[in-house]
């Protein structure tokens, strides 16, 4: 077993730092290494296993989602999961239609070029994307440009061009919102990797108003934040606004790579066969899964349990904080959390893996946690306390 990992190790591009144990196993909200050794997982593939390990419907989906033995046909033809799926997303979301995709960088980049035909038919020279300080919507090319990390965009310039940065301050974003220039405004309405920042329902709703007064597109990053996370379906839901565009992707499919942009009429009007593609979006088999994991997460009770549980977490992380003299904050709404730290958040990361806890960081301070939607009162309990005793 070792030798392998070893090699294969190797054989990987280092982009990431992993950790070193391997996971073979899981089971609820529970991950188990090559040497039997359990972790409470407080990481969900960073925001993507929300139905936990091993659940039951799930692997069901999964099974007789190979029932037809289509597993891909490209978007040449057409599929009825897929349209399912659409129906679905646009019946229970501000959305008209729908664009299926593969990842969440994959789905701003689509959100990007959707904004750009529908802007230069209103002004030619409408075209600039502004996202905002300390966002984070992807590694490639156009979504790095929108990600507020020096580390990230350094060593890649030239990004792309037309996509700026703006403070999180409606004055600001009131001086650089030019009707003639400006296609779109993106914002997650919590912000994951730059700190967990639940942004005030009071900022979105200013920046609604905005955007409308200025012809500008309202384009919400719910890649990490949406399908339950914050305990409504949609995190757009809390402020009582709604898009224009809207991106998902992570808990979508259960673990299998998918991702979606959500738009109203007035964009999908912009967009002409040709516009935009890609090979595998919303295939059969995804489709199928998805189709399982919507009506799993979009369900009463499940966003009463996030919203309860996620209230409880809040409270003891809170408690917590006023016991220790290593937090310095505590930020987060429903089962999206982050804890501000003296110490260098890696370094909690790796004691709390030591004690069988997986969390990982926003940032260099900022211990991020993403528990598995499922998780019950007893094992959020748990993690609350192997955390304290990391962050020490
Ligand atoms: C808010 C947000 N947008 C975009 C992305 C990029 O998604 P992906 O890694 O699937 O490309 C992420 C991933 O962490 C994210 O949290």
């Amino acid at each position: 077993m070792t030798t392998v990992l070893a090699a294969s190790a190797d054989a990987i591009l280092g982009t990431y730092r992993r950790a070193p144990m391997e996971l073979v196993r899981g089971a609820g909200v529970e991950l188990f290494d090559a040497e039997g050794k359990r972790y409470l997982d407080f990481v969900a593939g960073i925001a993507v296993n929300a139905l936990g390990y091993a659940d039951a419907g799930l692997e069901q989906a999964m099974r007789s989602a190979l029932d037809s033995g289509v597993v891909h046909v490209s978007n040449l033809y057409r599929t009825s999961a897929g349209e399912r799926l659409a129906e679905k997303l646009v019946e229970h979301s501000f959305a008209d239609r729908v664009f299926f995709c593969n990842s969440g960088a994959e789905a701003n980049e689509g959100a990007f070029k959707m904004a750009r035909r529908w802007a230069r038919a209103q002004a030619p020279a409408k075209h600039e994307i502004i996202a905002l300080r300390g966002a984070f919507h992807g590694r490639l090319f156009g979504t790095l440009a929108a990600t507020d990390r020096p580390q990230y965009r350094m060593p890649f310039r030239p990004l792309a061009g037309g996509i700026s940065i703006a403070e999180r301050d409606l004055g600001e974003l009131e001086s650089v919102l030019n009707p003639e220039t400006v296609a779109a405004v993106i914002v997650e309405p919590v912000q994951g990797e730059g700190g967990v920042r639940v942004l005030e329902p009071e900022f979105l709703r200013g920046l609604r108003q905005l955007t409308q007064e200025r012809n500008v597109l309202l384009i919400l990053d719910e890649i990490q934040c949406g399908y339950g996370r914050t305990g409504t379906f949609w995190a757009y839901e809390h402020a009582g606004i709604t898009p224009d565009i809207l991106t998902t992707a992570k808990p979508m499919a259960g673990g299998l790579p998918m991702g979606a942009v959500l738009m109203t009429q007035a964009v999908a009007d912009a967009m002409q066969p040709g516009d935009h593609g890609t090979t595998f979006g919303g295939g059969p088999f995804v489709a199928n899964v998805a189709l399982h994991v919507f009506d799993r997460l979009h369900d009463a009770a499940m966003l009463q349990h996030i919203a309860e549980h996620g209230a409880w977490l809040g409270d003891a992380l809170r408690a917590m904080a006023g016991r220790s003299t290593k937090i310095r904050a505590v930020r987060g709404i429903g089962f999206i959390w982050g804890l501000d730290v003296t110490d260098a958040a890696k370094d909690v990361v790796a004691r709390a893996l030591d004690l069988g806890l997986l969390v990982c960081s926003a940032g260099e301070h900022t211990v991020r946690l993403l528990p598995p939607l499922v998780m019950g009162r007893a094992d959020l309990a748990r993690g609350v306390q192997l955390l304290e005793q990391a962050i020490g």
